[in-house]
């Protein structure tokens, strides 16, 4: 019987290497995991190749909510066990398959990442940087707040998701952390932005447009609007099912707006 070729890490090189998208929001509890991941799943259901990796070094839970039991995680990259590539755990069958993507999982429940140096930061954004050729799209979920290595990853990144919602603390926390990603790195693009949670579309617009017009003002640049995601209460309940949503509630409003960003960020 002819021996089956292994899969080599060429096997799925890209024209072009992936769009590394960071999401971010300053405030936590707005939807970064969920939405991260869900749109690892539309991509995958448009037939692109997603990499989720979960950079919220002190909380991960981007594999709690899916309900994947991985066998590495990031902490074997940090403390240089094994490259990045090899800390992947298919989710949903993998990129091939419809609704499928990567995910390398955060390492969760220990905090033993909490004291991530700069140069373990690095590591991980040469790692991802690495693995951009066999993907179309990599996102980095990360964590709430300003501290450095959440602007170092966010920095790797091409473009900059900040996802808002229609609370005032939201839009104080994403503007602060687009106004240090301008000072920081003044060539930086408009960031994208993603309001979640929104209670309609029209009222989810209107944020974006209080934001936008808040970043134009002072920051001298205007993000533009990826999507807005309406309050789903079936994304509570599929995070509580520990099941992604494309699986518990494909017809759901709320992954029907996530598709459509999806949709918009094929484009970018
Ligand atoms: N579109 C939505 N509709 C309803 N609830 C949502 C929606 N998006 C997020 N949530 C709720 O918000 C909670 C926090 O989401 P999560 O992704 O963990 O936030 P973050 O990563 O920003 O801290 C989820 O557990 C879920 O219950
Ligand atoms: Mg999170």
């Amino acid at each position: 019987m002819p021996m089956k070729a292994l899969p080599s890490p060429t096997t799925h090189r890209r024209a072009k290497p992936a769009l590394v998208l960071a999401i971010a929001s300053g405030k936590g509890g707005v939807g970064k995991t969920w939405f991260s991941a869900t749109l690892a799943s539309a991509f995958g259901r448009l037939g692109r190749r997603a990499l989720l990796v979960d950079c919220d070094v002190g909380l991960a839970n981007a594999d709690v909510q899916l309900g994947v039991r991985p066998e590495a995680d990031l902490q074997a990259v940090v403390r240089g066990w094994v490259g990045l590539e090899a800390a992947i755990t298919p989710v949903l069958g993998g990129p091939a398959r419809p609704g499928g993507f990567d995910l390398v999982a955060g390492h969760s429940g220990t905090g033993a990442l909490a004291q991530i140096t700069a140069d373990e930061v690095l590591a991980v954004c040469q790692g991802v940087r690495q693995a951009a050729p066999h993907y179309d799209f990599v996102l980095l979920d990360l964590a709430a707040g300003l501290d450095a290595a959440t602007l170092r990853f966010a920095r790797t990144a091409d473009r900059l998701v900040l996802i808002i919602t229609e609370e005032p603390t939201s839009l104080t926390d994403a503007y602060a952390f687009a106004k240090v990603m301008r000072l920081q790195h003044a060539e930086t693009k408009p960031p994208l932005v993603l309001v979640n949670m929104a209670e309609s579309k029209q009222r989810g617009r209107a944020v974006f447009e209080q934001f936008a017009g808040a970043c134009d003002k002072y920051l001298g640049m205007r993000p533009e609007l990826v999507g807005v995601v309406c309050r789903d209460a079936r994304v509570s309940d599929a995070i509580r099912a520990q099941t992604p949503l494309i699986v518990r509630h494909p017809q759901s409003p709320a992954f029907d707006d996530v598709r459509r960003a999806a949709e918009s960020l094929s484009g970018l």
